[in-house]
């Protein structure tokens, strides 16, 4: 067989270890599927001061890795671990990383010294490759918080030993996170007077690292073919169209896959009972225990809608905010709420199960098992999403039965299809307009179907839990994105 590549995987966030969204799944899930297909694969992140050092085996490796920055040389630790097979490295730098959160501090301020602390991170990933002489053939960086390797890559490590070859790829799983810093970071950053322009580096003034990522990386790509198309589009690129429009064909949309090592309901051992598309018995015994959780009225007649999410404007959860108390009014049917973020938001999921007791439950916070629980023991997912770039619930919730409603956007217009009347055809429930009254029918023509057309739902969660999203698929198109990347790494 010939030697398959050596690729370097780079992200500020990787399930399970730190996760603050959808970029940790794929950064813990696309290096299992790769190595699967025999490459030398290897991930880095930052070693956060809250990860479970003995729980996950994580291990001193090297003790003074020296790395330069623009204005100074700054020395950390490197450690080390195994991910299923795969090697993960985690930079240790007390001074960035012993923090509570990986962005933000408990009341969502983000960290003055962001731009600092993964520009660091993102030197400090190629300096360990000359350290440990692993010599790769991609670096896949993920998001404004690694875009600045392609940068350091074209701008200082062109004839390097160990890097000179390596073709960068970028991944963008946000195009309105871009990592907007004032020019006084910029000296730290280290990449030169005169790369600080308006084709490059700047943007109004300040230093924006996504855009130094699009420009420089052999090949840039999103996290949906939808989304690839609306991002080239003035209100769906925050700026940037203009210069993914630039990149011509070296910018395409990749569907990620999911791992269903970890959301497979056969299998899920967080869940309280299994259950599968032949026996769907285990479902009901979740959703009991869903309603006993969230002090729900117990009842396995009435349809849960649960919500796992982010409260980020990006989620469209003013939309049910706007629509939730007339739904609960007008039909029978409950809510599962889980997530943090927007105060206001929180506080008002908060109040909502103090007034409607026995129908709407919440948790505000970080809950993981609560996440497969709510996966497993509701009837629909609700993603009123403005725009999503690929989104990872809705496939989730496909394999669990658990239809997905969902407004036609980005990957979720990739994933899920429309519920057809006329023929039970379909796997949940769609709605176009970014508004209430849409998310009011549509929750209404599911919760209809729910109590009035049992054959088809039925049908449409035989059609939904039957849907392969696994990595199978799309790591086929991570390897011809690598080629090609490796083909103009080379045309220089
Ligand atoms: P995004 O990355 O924009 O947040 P995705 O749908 O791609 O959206 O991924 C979200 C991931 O984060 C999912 O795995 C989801 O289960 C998880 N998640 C989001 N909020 C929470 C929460 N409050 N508790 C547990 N898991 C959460
Ligand atoms: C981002 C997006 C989400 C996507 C995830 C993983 O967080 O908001 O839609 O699924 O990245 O790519």
């Amino acid at each position: 067989m010939k030697k398959k590549h050596n690729v370097l995987i780079v992200s500020s966030e990787c399930a399970p270890y730190a996760k603050t969204g959808g970029l940790a799944d794929v950064a813990g899930s696309l290096p299992k599927a790769l190595k699967k297909r025999g490459y030398d694969v290897r991930v880095v992140i930052p070693k956060y001061s809250f990860l479970d050092v003995r729980k996950y085996k994580i291990e001193p490796f090297i003790h003074n890795m020296g790395v330069w920055m623009g204005d100074r040389e700054e020395w950390c630790t490197v450690h080390k671990t195994e991910m299923d097979g795969v090697t993960l490295y985690l930079i240790e730098f007390n001074l960035y990383f012993e923090r509570s959160g990986l962005y933000h501090d408990e009341d969502f301020n983000d960290y003055l010294d962001n731009p600092r602390r993964f520009a660091f991170f993102s030197r400090a990933a190629l300096q360990l490759c000359r350290d440990i002489d692993f010599s790769p053939d991609i670096i896949h960086t993920n998001d404004w918080q690694t875009a600045l390797i392609p940068a350091y890559l074209k701008v200082w490590h062109w004839d390097d030993p160990i890097l000179g070859k390596a073709a960068s790829v970028l991944t963008i799983h946000n195009m309105a996170y871009q990592g907007i810093y004032p020019k006084s970071h910029y000296g730290y950053i280290g990449l030169g007077e005169r790369n600080f322009t308006w084709d490059k580096l700047e943007c109004f003034g300040s230093v924006n690292f996504l855009k130094g990522g699009i420009v420089f990386a052999d090949i840039v790509n999103t996290v949906s073919p939808t989304y690839a198309m609306e991002t080239k589009t003035s209100d769906g690129g925050y700026g940037l169209a203009q210069y993914l429009n630039d990149r011509g064909e070296n910018y395409t949309g990749i569907l990620n896959g999911v791992d269903y090592a970890h959301w497979d309901p056969e299998t899920d051992n967080l869940i309280p009972a299994n259950y599968s598309i032949e026996n769907k018995e285990g479902k009901a015994f979740c959703k009991k225990e869903l309603q006993k959780r969230f002090l729900l009225l117990e009842n396995p007649d009435i349809p849960i809608v649960g919500i796992v999410s982010r409260f980020v404007s990006q989620k469209g959860l003013e939309l049910l905010a706007q629509s939730i108390e007339d739904i609960v009014q007008s039909m029978r049917v409950q809510f599962v709420i889980l997530g943090s973020g927007d105060k206001r938001l929180e506080d008002f999921f908060k109040w909502l199960p103090l007034r409607y007791g026995g129908i709407i439950g919440s948790y505000i916070g970080y809950n993981n098992e609560l996440a497969h629980l709510i996966e497993a023991g509701s009837d629909f997912f609700l993603m009123p999403s403005l725009y999503e770039p690929c989104g990872l619930n809705q496939i989730y919730s496909l394999k669990y039965g658990t239809l997905p409603i969902v407004r036609a956007t980005g990957g979720l217009a990739d994933t899920v299809e429309n519920y057809r009347e006329a023929t039970g055809e379909g796997t949940g429930f769609v709605f176009y307009e970014a508004s209430a009254n849409a998310v009011y029918y549509t929750v209404g023509w599911a919760v209809s179907t729910y109590y009035d057309r049992k054959h088809h739902l039925e049908l449409l969660i035989r059609n939904a839990m039957a849907k392969d999203f696994s990595w199978d698929k799309s790591v086929l198109e991570y390897e011809k994105l690598y080629k090609k990347a490796m083909e103009n790494k080379k045309k220089g």
